[in-house]
């Protein structure tokens, strides 16, 4: 008998619990609390148990019914809020929606991405090499021979390789994306022309103007009878389509072991406009007071370089360049410190 009332509550509560509405709800109590519902009968048939059983049952019974009352109370009550709240709940369709914030591309990416619009539109490949590199094509291919003084401008990164078979300083984090020169080179026959827009690193101390990480986009160019001034006008032409037809450019000369002549390339400065002072005639900090910016080192090929990747130089001639590629960012939009691109912060980054 026990047994019956504990199966007759638990089928009532689970159909309780499932009820949709309040129909439903009505049908189930008059299945069980009804004159002839599960339950009443199974509580007129205690009169039959032996006399000293009847009270304990009818606990029980008692018990049973009220569990299944109460949810019935509950569970209507339940259905009564839902039903109001979907009256309330009215829609207006004209309503403006809801903006979704959408993100947009860092302003290195953004710059990065010109560059590489303008580079192909003149016939330039883009190719991408190892950021861990070895001493052989970051310096020896580009004429730096080991102990050559200019090794000391690069503050190499070597890699710790004692537990492998690397002989120990040959393999570094690269300097100087200069080193895909050699890697392409020694693969495709001229006349070449690519970009590798990539990652370098040097042991620096990280200011305004460094990092210790830094992105450059390294160009070459090599066919018969490229000249100096083919690279000049490359130059001319690339940075009046990145900075804006107006700009002043100057070149000067500079010394770089895998070019020769060496040129350095220098753009007025975009905050003082070259005058090297600021109108409250303080000294200018953009551009160290000297009213130019240092863009983009270039020059020809290094006859020692082609040698190296196997080209005849006296066949043929070229030309390599490099972009720093956060020069070009805080130079067009006149930001004095390179940090404020390196870190991740939106007040910044949402200005772009
Ligand atoms: N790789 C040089 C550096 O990072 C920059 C450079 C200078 C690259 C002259 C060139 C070049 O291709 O011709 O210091």
């Amino acid at each position: 008998m026990e047994e019956e009332l504990i199966q007759i509550k638990n089928a009532a509560l689970s159909l309780i619990l499932e009820a949709a509405d309040k129909k439903s709800l009505e049908e189930i109590k008059l299945q069980f609390l009804g004159r002839s519902g599960k339950l009443t009968l199974a509580i007129k048939n205690i009169a039959k148990l032996p006399i000293e059983k009847r009270p304990e049952v009818g606990r029980l019974a008692n018990e049973v019914k009220k569990a299944i009352e109460d949810t019935i109370a509950n569970q209507e009550l339940r259905i009564k809020n839902q039903e109001s709240g979907i009256k309330k709940q009215k829609i207006d369709v004209t309503a403006p929606g809801i903006k979704p914030s959408i993100g947009h591309l860092h302003p290195m990416t953004q710059v990065l991405l010109d560059v590489i619009d303008v580079f192909k539109s003149l016939g330039f490949q883009v190719a991408d090499g190892p950021e861990i590199e070895t001493d052989y094509y970051n310096f020896e291919a580009l004429n730096i021979p080991k102990y050559h003084p200019s090794r000391d401008t690069q503050q190499t990164l070597y890699l710790d390789t004692r537990n492998s078979k690397v002989t120990p300083g040959e393999v570094i984090l690269r300097t100087q994306t200069s080193a895909m020169q050699g890697r392409i080179m020694e693969k495709i026959k001229p006349p070449v022309r690519v970009i590798v827009p990539g990652k370098n690193f040097r042991y620096e101390q990280v200011d305004a103007s460094h990092g210790f990480e830094f992105w450059q986009v390294e160009g070459f160019l090599v066919d018969k009878e490229v000249r100096l001034t083919d690279l000049f006008g490359t130059i001319d032409y690339v940075l009046r389509k990145l900075m804006g037809e107006g700009i002043k450019l100057k070149f000067a000369t500079t010394n770089f072991p895998f070019v020769e002549p060496g040129v350095d390339t220098y753009i007025e400065c975009s905050v003082c406009k070259g005058k090297a002072r600021l109108p409250d005639g303080q000294g200018c900090g953009f551009c160290k007071q000297m009213g130019w910016s240092e863009i983009m080192p270039a020059g020809m090929i290094h006859p020692n370089v082609l040698k190296a990747v196997g080209y005849d130089s006296q066949k043929v001639t070229g030309f390599a360049f490099a972009i720093g590629l956060s020069r070009l960012v805080t130079l067009r939009y006149q930001m004095d410190d390179l940090r404020l691109l390196i870190n991740p912060d939106m007040r910044i980054l949402e200005q772009f």
